[in-house]
Parts: C-alpha cells; structure tokens; sequence
C-alpha cells in the first residue's frame, strides 16, 4: 500500500521491502559486471557533485540514452592514474539502465517500480534516467543537498526519484538525508545545456536548508520515493562497507521536456511495461 498522504506531507517515502532481495542481489552482481568491464583508461570521467560546477565532459553529456561508468573523484591519483579496482574506483553508472540493460530493464519497468509511481499519482510516467551509485568503502563521495528537479526539470515539474538500497544504507556509510516537507521549496536553480559545456540558472537565490534533514537509514530492498522539490544529500562513505544504489528518475509523458536539459536521448523515454 502506498501512503500517498505521506508522501504529499514529507516529499518523501521509504518503502522497506519494495524489491525482493535476491532481486537487489542480481542487481548488484550485475552492477560490479559492468563495473568490471569498463575501460577506465579510455574513459577518465569524475563524477563530483562537490564543485557547483558538476562535471559534464561529452562522456557525460552523451550518456542519456547510454549505460557509462564514471569514477571517483579520490580514485584518481596526482598523476592521472586509477589507483584502485574498478569495482571501488566508481562512483555511478548511468544513465539507461532502464532501457539498455538486461538484468536492470525488466526490474525497471516492471511492477514493482510501476506500483510506486502510479501510487504516488503519476499518469503517464516515462523513465527517463536510471544510475547505479556505487559509494565505495572508504572514498564514496558526498552528494550535496540538491532538488532532482534542478537536473531534470519539466514544465510543469513531474520528477519522481526511486532509489532503491542494493545493500543496507547507514548514517555510517552514506545513506541518504531529507527535508521533511522540504518540498514546499520553490526551484533554486536550473542546470542546462549551454553550448558545447552546461550551466546553471539561479530561479531563487536563497540557498537550500542547511538544517533539519534527517537520515533515511535503509535495508537493502528499500525504495526511497522523492518529491523532485525535495532537498536531499547524502554523507561520503568512509567506512569499510559500500552502499551501492540504484536510482530510477521518472517524469510525465505530458510535461514539456526541455531541448535544453542535459539529459537528452535519440528516442522517447520508454514507460513501464503492461
Ligand atoms: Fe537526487
């Protein structure tokens, strides 16, 4: 049962048990597959949400309807070189996981994930961004207290966020942090494609709350359902323990999807299947 007046209250949802175990398990193994498939010497692309400058080089900008690996910030030595396995050197693979990949397209589009946005009110919901979020034992990086609807905007504003845990998400190794009813929030800003580079615009300048978040700790299985208004971040992971996630970002067939988002594909957006 999906307890959308809880949502519609906090902006947020947690859903302890929304994907069978052994399904989280498949997606991991799968997960570290690509991980340890990947060329990192031809494709040394950061993932950093540190700067306010996010990194967007042609490998990320080109990777909409792509499945792409992109590494670590602290994986990286002075000299360029990647100073650890692939599998713990890897910040995020994304991002079309949803559509491309043949363990994770089925889950994504099945009805697990269909129940939770229909649930939520969606009418027509497109899946349009998926990642799988590594944050490696001891150099996962921190991801800044942001709103989805930032980097996924439409007119009007449809995002809805699905991180799912693929292993257990603690305070300790980096789970995510909310803003109750944080979603009241107007949009600060908006990131879009400018040229052959990205830019913000800055709608409010006020910065997002600093305080009053709380830990949504997490048991592997959780779905986590986020408002695209809501301020949400998570810890960088400095424990010996990963805390691989995987995300599915949705949006409204009806909503304008700007020509200017970052995310771009040569194809609709798939809806989920049945
Ligand atoms: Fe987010």
């Amino acid at each position: 049962m999906i307890d959308r007046a809880a949502f519609d209250r906090d902006g947020f949802l947690v859903l302890p048990g929304a994907i069978d175990q052994e399904i989280c398990a498949r997606l991991l193994t799968r997960a570290y597959a690509i991980a340890d498939g990947f060329d990192v010497a031809a494709h040394r692309s950061v993932f950093t949400t540190t700067e306010q400058t996010r990194t967007a080089d042609d490998w990320f900008l080109g990777s909409g309807d792509q499945v792409r690996c992109f590494l670590e910030a602290e994986a990286i030595d002075g000299d360029g070189r990647v100073t650890r396995p692939n599998r713990s050197a890897i910040n995020k693979i994304g991002h079309n996981l949803h559509e491309v990949d043949a363990v994770y397209a089925p889950v994504c589009q099945g009805a697990a994930f269909a129940a939770i946005a229909f649930g939520l009110g969606m009418t027509a919901p497109r899946l349009l961004q998926s990642m799988i979020i590594f944050k490696p034992a001891e150099i996962g990086g921190e991801v800044t207290a942001h709103q989805d609807s930032t980097f996924l905007y439409t007119d009007p504003p449809s995002v809805l966020g699905l991180w799912l845990a693929l292993e257990d998400a603690t305070v300790e190794n980096g789970c995510l942090w909310a803003l109750p009813g944080g979603h009241a929030e107007p949009i600060r800003q908006r990131f879009r494609r400018e040229g052959a580079g990205v830019a913000f615009d800055t709608w409010d300048p006020r910065p997002l709350p600093e305080a009053g978040y709380v830990p949504l700790e997490a048991k592997a299985g959780t779905v986590v359902a986020l408002h695209g208004q809501l301020p949400h971040r998570s810890g960088a992971n400095r424990s010996q323990r990963s805390r691989a996630a995987f995300t599915l970002h949705v949006v409204e067939a009806s909503a304008h999807y700007p020509a200017d988002n970052w995310l771009q594909r040569a194809t609709p957006a798939p809806g989920f299947a049945g």
